[in-house]
């Protein structure tokens, strides 16, 4: 929530009045439970009741004014939330599965505060060997924000709503400054993950292409980035006869939004291309109507790129980004592309359009052509509910990924586990790209039903040509997402912490 305040308290935990206390313990050899050293007289007790064994997950909450602990601690509520064994995880040497343990920690706490409509949450840092402070600062703010998401914009005469969360005091015994910069870590990445989210929430009719355009204006002036919105009569000029195609039924203008983040030394240019699609009802290949309304979900590539951009240029991350979203709505007005119809894309390689529902290839292959020989970037990513196959070949548990460079998937691969966003690698073939052979024209815009995402991927492939690519389809984890504490229903956010991760990492990037 954008209005929750984090603050790392100055006091001692023992005085917290509030509402709710919430602190970590983890299970030790023999269901031990192991805390922080000035709670051990009560974990002591609960010890002996052994329905708490601090399993991984697990949370009980006590009542610390009601019996022999009156005195020890201030505040109304205590909820402890167990990690499991985490000496073994740690001796692993993987430090992934305490993020993800944390992160649900905090996706835990933020569910107890719905629940019990509680505004006001400390979080007691527990000094816990093997437990590093800064990380339990920063993935469990951001666990605790990611899960207390909520869109409440239209819903105005529900009295009974729980506002959400006001304000969350972090106690500690480590370097207050360091959680501080621990915490901003978690609450940029939250934050822009909520962004996402919102955005997607907003229905087709109050967020369309022109919405994308003023948002990503308005972030450009407050983050200094450089804006540029392409028109359709500039869309006209520069040939992009994808997007122009599956414009072509709508009443709502399309807009290509380019946003460039520059650091101050020079460094080569990353773009990243996100499919903005409105609403895409499928043009004249009409969708059913069953679970056509998820499809004001289509833009949710859009928004994550949109969104990482923000915290890129926030962070004042080492790497030169250019984003860029191509945005229309996919509608079946009479002017609409027609199956049969032949189009041609940015750069001259011309398509026949066999099923007007495959629209997203059409405005990625335009972007990925005019991005690619304008900016002349290192490296493309493009994030895409692109095809209902993915959720075929990989449910709802990881997105699709699909590249020509293995070092570009393998730190993809890297950051979608670090952040708890899993991708799935699949392959690419020239076997694959004989099914978008045309008889009229250089391409088809589809492949047939076997191997859908692939065929996909293979299309947007033909515009990038020898450039390292990375595809990314979100199809299956934009919404309906992996149930986890911190991802509540409707749309997940998802990429927006997978491109943040990569980027804080870049380094020397793929070379
Ligand atoms: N936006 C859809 C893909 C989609 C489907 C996303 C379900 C999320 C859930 C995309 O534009 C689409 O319609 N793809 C078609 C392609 C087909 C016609 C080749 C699909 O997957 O059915
Ligand atoms: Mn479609
Ligand atoms: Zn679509």
């Amino acid at each position: 929530m954008k209005n929750t305040k984090v603050v790392i308290s100055k006091k001692k935990v023992e005085e917290y009045p509030g509402e709710l206390l919430v602190t970590l313990v983890a299970q030790g050899t023999d269901n031990k439970i192991i805390g922080d050293k000035l709670l051990d007289p009560i974990l002591k007790s609960l010890q002996e009741f052994k329905e708490f064994t601090a399993k991984k997950d697990q949370s009980i909450q006590l009542f610390p004014s009601i019996g022999q602990f009156g005195g020890l601690l201030q505040c109304k509520r205590l909820l402890f939330i167990g990690l499991g064994d985490i000496t073994e995880i740690s001796d692993s040497k993987n430090p992934n599965e305490i993020f993800e343990i944390l992160r649900t920690a905090g996706g835990i706490i933020a569910g107890h505060c719905k629940k019990n409509k509680i505004e006001n949450v400390g979080v007691y840092i527990p000094e816990l060997k093997k437990l590093d402070d800064v990380v339990v600062g920063e993935y469990v703010a951001e666990g605790i924000l990611l899960g207390a998401y909520q869109f409440l914009k239209y819903r105005k005469k529900d009295e009974d709503v729980y506002p959400g969360l006001k304000k969350i005091e972090f106690f500690t015994h480590a370097n207050k400054s360091d959680i501080r910069q621990g915490v901003d870590r978690g609450l940029n990445s939250a934050l822009s993950t909520c962004n996402a989210r919102d955005m997607a929430n907003e229905p087709g009719n109050c967020w369309t292409p022109q919405h994308f355009a003023q948002y990503a204006e308005k972030a450009a002036k407050k983050l200094k980035l450089k804006c540029t919105i392409l028109e359709k009569s500039n869309m006209i000029q520069l040939g992009m006869g994808g997007i122009l195609a599956v414009n072509k039924g709508s009443e709502e203008p399309p807009k290509v939004v380019i946003l460039e983040y520059n650091p101050e030394k020079n460094t080569d240019t990353v773009l990243l291309v996100g499919k903005g699609l409105t609403f895409d009802s499928g043009g004249i290949s009409l969708k059913p109507a069953q679970g056509m309304m998820d499809m004001k979900y289509d833009m949710c590539g859009g928004a994550a790129v949109l969104s990482a951009m923000e915290v890129i240029a926030k962070e004042k991350l080492g790497v030169s980004v250019v984003a860029i979203i191509p945005s229309t709505d996919n509608m079946a007005g009479g002017g609409a592309v027609k199956p049969g119809d032949v189009i041609t894309h940015y750069g001259g390689i011309t398509s026949e359009i066999e099923n007007t529902d495959a629209e997203g290839r059409l405005i990625l292959a335009d972007a990925l052509a005019y991005g690619i020989e304008k900016y002349q970037p290192v490296c493309v990513i493009d994030l895409a509910t692109l095809t209902g196959a993915v959720i075929v070949a990989l449910g709802h548990h990881h997105s699709g990924l699909l590249s020509n460079n293995d070092k570009l998937a393998e730190k993809l691969i890297e950051a979608g586990k670090t952040c708890g966003e899993p991708l799935w690698r699949l392959p690419l073939g020239e076997m694959y790209v004989k099914q978008l052979k045309s008889e009229v024209a250089d391409l088809k815009n589809t492949g047939g039903k076997s191997a859908g995402c692939i065929t996909a991927a293979e299309y947007l492939h033909q515009f990038v040509g020898k450039v390292p690519w990375a595809h990314l389809d979100i199809a299956g984890t934009a919404w309906d997402f992996t149930e986890k504490s911190y991802i509540p229903k409707g749309p997940s956010g998802v990429g927006v912490r997978t491109l943040i991760e990569l980027f804080r990492q870049w380094e020397d990037g793929i070379s």
